[in-house]
């Protein structure tokens, strides 16, 4: 893992709180046995476990978790020990209600709920210094002990602080970006409605009752909660650091999580990790499927490393609308998806479940009953003797040629934005079909933001990049200058880093390597659509039509090549597919929001052509190719979403993984079985195949 953080074969096991039991000591005892039982040899502890750490300001009692520890080392589980500080004591807050969050509205929050504190106060940052730099000292040499989880996936649930403090911060935040207010001024646009600011002093957060429509002010303010976050976890890793320990570190990280930029966050961690509820079976598995998959590209590509699933429910979630079991074979399915994509271990939430409180019937390892014969303690199992079976994988990294563009502050400029649809860009949907397109043809796929370099790949989509921010043209330029190959669509290139927009035509700084020139872009109403038309003889083949809806781009030629045209409106043989060469590479251009089908055939055409092949010469629908790799070796994971069986083409390697192994034949190296040919692969079956790097 990152920075050579290996954990020496995978994790499995999951958030564990032995606090919630310590008047009944035979309870430890009896789930030692059944994780050695399910093949759980990691538990993650002290969430959330404050004030039974301090159960009295200044007072710390950290003797029930050394024990604790201890008795899990002796019997070979490692512990991942997290800070406290995702729920504060009550005693806190009655103290000190600085440390309670307020809202846009200026009410401060009542005690209560969890990750809501206000990360400013420096009362809270000194009890959070204390308490990380206790359990530091205790734990932080402790053999048992293998990784910090800083507090708990931070913001998840709460609104922003809009305390004085946090306001104040904010201000200072903004002097030193800006320096002069004439410079915030000219950057937010401020003339406008007559909003100027005549000292830094005078600017307030965004509010509901005050300004809620300034769209700088707000790009800035979630600019700030980041930076503020960041700052919060850079305290508790300084703390862990004073206390002696030198173990990596990391935050949990959430699906689809809007309010801070998750590329800023990952610096201030030694590697990622996140938590992962997929409704399944609310859908089509193979749809729920590609959701989380490109989650967990996302989360991989933050630092391109491999990183944790840090928590996954083994059965029923009991926060979503409808708690649904797990069909027999999800949990495996699901768990080995995540180790698909580059995660190091399975965890779940939880490892036995509580006896009261909010998620007493949320799904768990070890449930009220208590006993072995549960039908999720033998999934729990198979998904441990699959990842016994394929041990030599962890660690491994994952390649991949193909990437799509998927910008924090990009959606968060374009969605805040008036127009140009008001009701539905659908910018993540967008970038889904990007990705989905790619993922269809068997190739790996990064999703990176604006930040990040785009040396390694061939083909980049980059759909609906409204923003470029620090130059991006430039990046882009040179990134086909050097014979790569960009797809860009409609809306991109439109403001500044300030949500400023360009003047003098878009996509800005590349109109020349696109060929084009956008002039207007049509909202649709969500019965409209209108349809594209190939160009005959158009050199990437294509003879179908397509439709789309939602945006149509009206683009003015000049240089490109035109591949498809709108068939209706007064648009009518206007482009809608276009593509330039440029320098050795090639710049498409997608002007409208095409259905899945146009990006499944003309992706495909546009990577063939750039020479990317899939992991296997065809994937049938609702089958999940990825691979892993070390120097040496390349892992192929093949799983079945479908709900009926599949044949696939194997290429010749060994195979570490198939359905047998799972359900628990053990599978010694010397006896792998050298597969080729056609094979079936049943529903929520997965198969690792392992090939030798020729040299
Ligand atoms: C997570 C959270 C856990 C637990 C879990 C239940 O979001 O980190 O503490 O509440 O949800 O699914
Ligand atoms: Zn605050």
């Amino acid at each position: 893992m990152a920075g050579g953080i290996h954990f020496s074969g995978y994790l499995h096991g999951g958030d564990y709180n032995p606090e919630q039991w310590l008047d009944n000591p035979e309870i430890l005892e009896k789930d030692i046995e059944l994780f050695q039982k399910a093949g759980i040899n990691e538990v993650t502890m002290g969430v959330f476990s404050w004030a039974v750490l301090e159960p009295r300001e200044g007072e710390y009692d950290l003797e029930w978790m050394r024990r604790i520890i201890d008795r899990l080392y002796e019997n070979g589980i490692r512990v991942i020990l997290a800070t406290p500080t995702g729920a504060r004591p009550k005693w806190m807050a009655d103290r000190y209600p600085e440390v309670l969050r307020v809202n846009d509205r200026g009410q401060r929050d009542y005690f209560g709920q969890r990750h809501n504190h206000c990360n400013s106060s420096p009362v809270f940052r000194e009890k959070v210094r204390r308490i990380d730099r206790k359990l530091s000292e205790a734990f932080g040499r402790h053999p048992g002990v293998i990784a910090w989880h800083l507090s708990n996936e931070l913001a998840g649930c709460a609104h922003d602080c809009f305390c004085p403090l946090c306001q104040e911060k904010f201000r200072e935040y903004l002097r030193e970006k800006y320096g002069t207010i004439e410079a915030l001024n000219k950057a937010w646009a401020t003339t406008f409605w007559s909003h100027t600011y005549n000292d830094f002093d005078q600017i307030e957060a965004p509010s509901s009752i005050g300004e809620p429509g300034l769209h700088a002010l707000n790009l800035d303010w979630r600019r700030f909660v980041t930076e503020s976050t960041a700052d919060f976890i850079r305290v508790e890793t300084e703390a862990i650091r004073e206390g002696g320990s030198d173990l990596p570190t990391t935050i949990n990280l959430m699906y689809d999580f809007r309010p801070l930029n998750y590329h800023k966050l990952a610096e201030t961690v030694d590697f990622i990790s996140w938590d992962n509820y997929p409704s399944w079976h609310k859908k089509e598995e193979a749809l729920t499927a590609l959701d989380a998959g490109m989650q967990h590209d996302i989360m991989r590509s933050l630092k391109k490393e491999p990183f944790l699933l840090m928590e996954s429910c083994p059965s029923a979630t009991n926060w979503q609308p409808v708690s649904k079991l797990k069909k027999p074979g999800m949990l495996a399915a699901a768990s080995l998806q995540a180790v698909a994509h580059g995660s190091d271990s399975v965890l779940y939430f939880q490892l036995r479940q509580s006896r009261g409180a909010s998620e007493k019937f949320h799904g768990a390892v070890i449930d009220h009953y208590g006993g072995e014969d549960t039908r999720v303690l033998q999934e729990v199992a198979r998904v441990g003797n699959a990842l016994r079976a394929i041990r030599e994988t962890a660690g491994a990294q994952t390649a991949a040629r193909a990437a799509v563009l998927f910008d924090w502050e990009n959606r968060w400029a374009m969605e805040d934005a008036a127009g140009p649809r008001n009701q539905g860009l659908f910018y993540k949907e967008t970038v889904e079909k990007s990705w989905q397109a790619f993922r269809k043809m068997g190739l790996n796929v990064d999703v990176i933001d604006m930040t990040q370099p785009l040396d390694d790949y061939q083909v980049v989509a980059m759909p609906m990049l409204y923003m470029f921010r620090d130059e991006y043209e430039n990046k882009v330029r040179a990134f086909v200058e050097q014979g790569g190959t960009v797809i860009m669509t409609y809306w991109s290139g439109i403001v500044d880093d300030t949500d400023l927009c360009f003047l003098e035509g878009t996509p800005h700084g590349l109109m020349d390597v696109l060929g084009l020139r956008s002039t207007e872009i049509d909202g649709l109403y969500d019965w409209e659509k209108n349809t594209a038309l190939p160009v005959s003889g158009n050199p990437l083949g294509i003879g179908k039509t397509y439709t789309c809806n939602h945006l149509c781009e009206l683009v003015s030629v000049k240089g490109a090549q035109v591949l498809m045209t709108y068939a209706e409106d007064f648009y009518a043989g206007l482009p809608a597919l276009t593509v330039n060469r440029w320098g050795r590479g090639k710049a498409y251009y997608v002007c409208a929001d095409f259905e899945q089908a146009f990006y499944d055939d003309i992706y495909s055409r546009i990577a063939g052509e750039a020479g990317l092949h899939g992991l296997l010469e065809t994937v049938p629908e609702g089958v999940e190719v990825t691979s892993r790799q070390t120097s040496e070796k390349e892992y192929l994971f093949i799983q079945n979403f479908r709900r009926t069986p599949v044949t696939i083409n194997l290429p010749e390697g060994k195979l570490l993984l198939d359905a047998a192994i799972a359900a628990g034949r053990e599978c010694p190296e010397e006896n792998l079985r050298s597969e080729r040919g056609e094979r079936i692969i049943e529903p929520l079956e997965t198969l690792v195949l392992a090939r030798i790097i020729p040299h």
